[in-house]
């Protein structure tokens, strides 16, 4: 992702959506936050794992956390999101928050996608699976994805 001069004041919103104890999802995003942050960009960090399920599952779109969560993605003009590659594609938690955002949530916005994995028999857990649900919501623009295995991550 290259930065201008005009891209300084950018707001990313930087989506993580792991669950297990390993964290290597959130460890990639941080090191991408910290490269934005370093290029001038402000960076508003999304943990998914910390949204309430309750209201993810029940689609509360009136839930405060939940309403506080579309905000971030409203007020970005770019969004990264990184999946752990569950089961070949991305988590369940993702896709329940992907599912509350309007339909043209993201039609200004250009989107970055990052999975981790274990094997790189799922790097198509971006293109497959996490893409065409991104398109859902209108982004102006889905750059390639980047896969990163778990052995060149150092939580
Ligand atoms: C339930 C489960 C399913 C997984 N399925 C896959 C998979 O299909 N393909 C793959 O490459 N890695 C798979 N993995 C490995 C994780 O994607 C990998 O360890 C990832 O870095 C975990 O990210 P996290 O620590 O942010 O959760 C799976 C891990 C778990 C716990």
């Amino acid at each position: 992702m290259r930065c201008t001069a005009a891209a300084s004041r950018w707001r990313r919103c930087t989506v993580s959506s792991c669950t297990s104890v390993t964290h290597n999802t959130a460890c990639l995003l941080r090191h991408l936050d910290a490269r934005l942050a370093a290029q001038g960009h402000d960076v508003i960090p999304l943990d998914v794992r910390t949204l309430p399920a309750e209201a993810l599952l029940h689609a509360d779109i009136g839930h405060p956390e939940t309403v506080h969560a579309i905000e971030r993605f409203r007020s970005a003009d770019g969004v990264v999101i990184g999946i752990p590659a569950y089961q070949a594609a991305h988590s369940g938690q993702l896709k329940s928050l992907l599912e509350l955002l309007p339909q043209y949530a993201l039609e200004d916005k250009t989107v970055l996608p990052l999975a981790t994995g274990g094997s790189t028999a799922h790097v198509l857990a971006i293109d497959y699976g996490l893409r065409p649900v991104l398109t859902s919501v209108a982004p102006a623009h889905i750059t390639p994805g980047w896969f990163v295995q778990d052995k060149h991550i150092d939580a």
